[in-house]
């Protein structure tokens, strides 16, 4: 299979590795996406990734994907559990959708119970640290290559 699958970081993930290592691990940002890269360049996918503090930089990313990424997968960090805009770009998106977390929310503070984008993306993984982003590429293959 080829392609190319774009990897969305929401605000604050520039300081993975400075931000609460205790919740979200001792890696940057740039090691989960080269990690990332890594997977999907041996099954044959191309990896465009974008960081931003900005959700309108989030929403234009996603319009930008549309008709041209096979996939999306999306850490939008607290945007996550507010975002209704993002939710409803990434509800324009006709390829695979995974939202992705290191930490699990569900087990965290009440208002990161709440998940905007749940309800339009193919599928969800949090709580796995630096794996989520592993898992999320099989996700995602896995999806792309049984349609
Ligand atoms: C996060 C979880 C969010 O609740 C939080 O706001 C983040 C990171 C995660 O990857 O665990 O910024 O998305």
């Amino acid at each position: 299979m080829s392609g190319e699958i774009l990897l969305l970081s929401g605000p604050n993930l520039n300081l993975l590795g400075e931000r609460s290592p205790e919740i979200y691990g001792a890696s940057s940002l740039e090691e989960h996406v080269g990690r990332f890269r890594e997977l999907a360049s041996a099954a044959g996918y191309s990896v465009r990734d974008l960081q931003s503090n900005f959700e309108g930089d989030l929403i234009e990313a996603v319009h930008g994907a549309r008709g041209r990424s096979v996939a999306i997968v999306i850490n939008a960090g607290a945007l996550t559990h507010s975002s209704w805009a993002l939710c409803d770009a990434l509800a324009t998106f006709e390829g695979v959708k995974i939202e992705v977390h290191l930490s699990n929310p569900a087990a965290r503070e009440p208002f990161r119970h709440v998940s905007t984008l749940a309800g339009v993306v193919n599928g969800s993984i949090a709580g796995f640290g630096a794996l989520s982003y592993d898992l999320a590429f099989d996700a995602v293959r896995r999806v792309l290559e049984a349609s």
